[in-house]
């Protein structure tokens, strides 16, 4: 029996239609343009409409990646969504919802929580089902609403997350050049308080005091997490070109999370990454969390940069702490 591979066949992307812009976030909190500019990269965000929610965003995303990958929704064997924005925080899953809103029947379906580095862990999460023979066609979904856990009188936080969505078909194949090249996923519990979102949970269940204290927004150690995202990304990045003997220079795709544009030209600077081989889409997305890296992908997708066979080399640091990184070629059709 021949062995049987994961292969990245498709990508799709959503962005909300209303923009919200460093000008809009000045009128706000107590921030400038420069500011915001100068220490992100970041020049405007997407926010979803108020009655869009997660799952719109993710069934939109799917819906191009299932076309692009010329396969009928009926051969999808199993749904994934990583979010940390959820539709319901509880249940159901926003997978399963996704899986009705395409009519998606009668199909395994779960979420996953690893905050912005959840499409990464999904690979880790597609690759394991297929090559183990256990599912053939796997729909990812990176969504989040991230607007929805946003303090907009914190002015540490709300200048830096955007809504919107990706997802991708990962399939089996038999063809060993389509199949990921390696990927890695890792986490440290001990840094849990850098970046978290106190409430709802069983920690802070639903309560006036959660109301007062604004428990149910995200808070982070900025600083902290940017220090240590560089390290930690640096070193990760390093490690898994090492183990699978390639040069920074034969990458013509390097796909960072998009979180800030420093922590993304620190780590690119350390491989020696040229320019052109650096994606970058935080300045008209922010940081959309799980969504940030497939709607990178789909930007070069979309404008034609990204060709059948070609490398592609994704990084992401997230709340948790987690950290992901992939070696995988581009195995669908160029636009
Ligand atoms: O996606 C998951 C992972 N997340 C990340 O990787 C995010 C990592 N962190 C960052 O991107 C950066 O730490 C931030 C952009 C959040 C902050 O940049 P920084 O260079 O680390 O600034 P800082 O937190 O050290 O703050 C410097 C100063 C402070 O004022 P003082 O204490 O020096 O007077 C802040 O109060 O900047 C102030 N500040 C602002 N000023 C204007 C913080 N936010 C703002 C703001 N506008 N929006």
């Amino acid at each position: 029996m021949s062995q049987i591979y994961a292969s990245f066949k498709s990508i799709g992307a959503y962005v909300p239609e209303k923009i919200l812009s460093n000008a809009d976030l000045e009128t706000m909190v107590d921030t400038t343009d420069e500011w915001i500019l100068k220490r992100t990269g970041i020049k405007e965000r997407h926010i979803a409409a108020d009655d869009e929610v997660t799952s719109d965003m993710g069934a939109k995303a799917a819906r191009l990646a299932i076309d692009r990958a010329d396969i009928d929704k009926e051969e999808i064997d199993l749904v994934l969504c990583a979010t940390v924005t959820p539709d319901y925080f509880n249940m159901p899953s926003t997978a399963c919802i996704i899986s009705d809103k395409l009519g998606i029947k009668n199909v395994q379906a779960f979420d996953i929580s690893a905050a912005c580095s959840g499409f990464v862990y999904l690979l880790t999460v597609a690759k394991a089902f297929v090559e183990s023979g256990m599912k053939k066609n796997v729909l990812i979904v990176g969504a989040e609403k991230f607007s929805s856990i946003v303090d907009y009188t914190d002015r540490s936080t709300c200048i830096l997350f955007g809504d919107g969505a990706g997802a991708a078909i990962i399939s089996a194949t038999s063809k060993k050049e389509e199949a990921f090249v390696d990927v890695h996923a890792s986490a440290d519990g001990s840094y849990a308080d850098f970046l978290v979102t106190p409430a709802p949970g069983t920690v802070n269940p639903v309560s006036q005091k959660v109301l007062d204290e604004g428990l149910q927004y995200v808070q982070m150690k900025g600083n902290e997490t940017f220090k240590l995202a560089v390290k930690t990304l640096t070193k990760d990045v390093k490690e898994i070109l090492a183990k699978n003997e390639i040069n920074s220079d034969e990458i013509p795709h390097f796909i960072p999370h998009q979180a800030n544009y420093r922590i993304i030209k620190a780590v690119g600077d350390a491989l020696k990454m040229k320019e052109e081989q650096v994606v970058l889409t935080v300045g008209k997305y922010g940081n959309t969390s799980a969504a940030s890296i497939p709607m990178a992908i789909n930007d070069i997708w979309e404008s034609g940069r990204l060709q059948n066979g070609e490398l592609m080399l994704l990084d992401t640091f997230g709340g948790g702490l987690t950290w992901a990184s992939a070696l995988l070629p581009f195995a669908g059709k160029a636009k």
